[in-house]
């Protein structure tokens, strides 16, 4: 098999660009001509792929969907408008009432809110673990028990969870592991290949890496499932990726390899100067050596991203002074992108959790999460400099 900067930039379209184009064209077309009505037919009943309609296949999305299969070692991927568009798509898809959903205690807010707030009015119900315990996740296992849905580093407090071991307990049980591997990116970490059963992205973050699309992507070993996924969920829930956008994720792709090692480089850097600093009390990062799960890290991933969480000496007060005086980094929700982003996850990002089980989660008012961008390291960590100054 080809390196992953190779399939970043060519998987899936040799011979597939019109007219020799070096790039795909985007098919900014809603709907598909049949040739008669028996290629209706044999279109409608999948027995040609040729396309029909936008929300069910576009030839741009289905370039964007078998490049993210290759990167991600899947048979299949399905692209959608979001990556809450793919959780929620692939959660709903693979349980219903009776069934119970276990999930890591830290979690995306809205994927938080999916689980624990849309869920039970379906009758689906839900229990929160800490995953990083193997025991606590035995123990939370029962027969109604049909899916374990985590991020891995999760968001914010980058908990590593140990992809391999939690599949193959979930295997012996018929249960089916779920991935957000957003952070990782599939540049450091293919949870596929550890035994997971489906990868979702939120593709707005490190996929498209210029902050400049909305986009998410499931991607899976089994093609009946993505199959289902995609005609059965994404198309009846309505929430396609444009046109437009997946060329731009395929742009972004091109150029993923490179970014990430540069994000990872800036990242390592901005890690142990936080570490070293004195008006700092505590540095998340999966790469630092006395990070809390820092050799399953080393184990399971190709590198350790570029989001780093951290506690400022001095509390809530301390933290949004801090925040307040960057001058680089911009004070926003999203990461992945060229620019510093930081923010505070627990007034932002993570404003659904219950402020009383803030602690409980791992989660205080006071974290700062950083996503650390392209620029200069030394003039992040600049920036960072003066503003602990203040
Ligand atoms: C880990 C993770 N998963 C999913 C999402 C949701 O993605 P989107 O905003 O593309 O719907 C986010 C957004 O920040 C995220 O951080």
């Amino acid at each position: 098999m080809t390196g992953f900067d190779t399939r970043a930039i060519h998987a899936g379209s040799k011979g597939n660009n019109p007219s020799n184009s070096l790039n795909p064209p985007i098919f900014q077309t809603s709907t598909f001509v049949f040739n008669n009505i028996d290629h209706a037919n044999k279109v409608m009943s999948f027995e040609s792929d040729d396309y029909v309609y936008t929300r069910g296949n576009n030839p741009t999305l289905r370039l964007f969907e078998n490049r993210m299969a290759e990167l991600e070692h899947g048979a299949g991927a399905v692209a959608f408008a979001s990556g809450m568009a793919a959780i929620s798509s692939v959660i709903f898809s693979l349980l219903k009432p009776a069934d119970t959903i276990i999930v890591h205690k830290t979690l995306y807010g809205s994927s938080y809110s999916v689980v624990t707030e849309l869920l039970p009015k379906y009758n689906v119900n839900y229990k929160i673990a800490d995953l990083t315990n193997i025991d606590e996740l035995e123990n939370a296992i029962d027969e109604s028990v049909k899916v374990i849905y985590f991020e891995t580093p999760s968001n914010p407090d980058l908990s590593i969870i140990d992809i391999k071991t939690v599949s193959e307990i979930a295997k012996s049980k018929g249960i089916k592991v779920v991935v957000d591997n957003t952070f990782a990116s599939p540049y450091f970490q293919n949870p596929l290949l550890l035994g997971a059963d489906v990868v979702v992205h939120s593709a707005t973050k490190y996929i498209c890496g210029h902050g400049d699309v909305v986009g998410g992507v499931a991607i899976a070993k089994d093609l009946d499932y993505i199959h289902h996924l995609k005609f059965g969920y994404m198309c009846e829930f309505g929430g396609v990726m444009s046109p437009f956008n997946a060329w731009l994720l395929l742009r972004g792709l091109k150029t993923l390899g490179l970014r990430m090692r540069q994000h990872e480089k800036n990242a390592i850097e901005v890690a142990e100067f936080l570490k070293n600093h004195s008006r700092i009390d505590s540095v998340m990062y999966p790469g630092l050596s006395d990070f809390k799960e820092h050799n399953i890290a080393k184990e399971q991933m190709n590198g350790f991203g570029a989001i780093i969480s951290f506690e400022v000496k001095g509390g809530l007060d301390s933290a949004i002074k801090f925040v307040d005086s960057l001058k680089l980094a911009q004070l926003a929700v999203s990461l992945g992108d060229c620019e510093t982003l930081v923010q505070l996850p627990a007034a932002i990002t993570h404003r659904g959790y219950p402020r009383e089980k803030l602690a409980e989660f791992g989660l205080t008012e006071s974290m700062v999460r950083i996503s650390v961008g392209l620029e200069d390291s030394k003039d992040i960590i600049e920036d960072l400099e003066q503003a602990l100054k203040q």
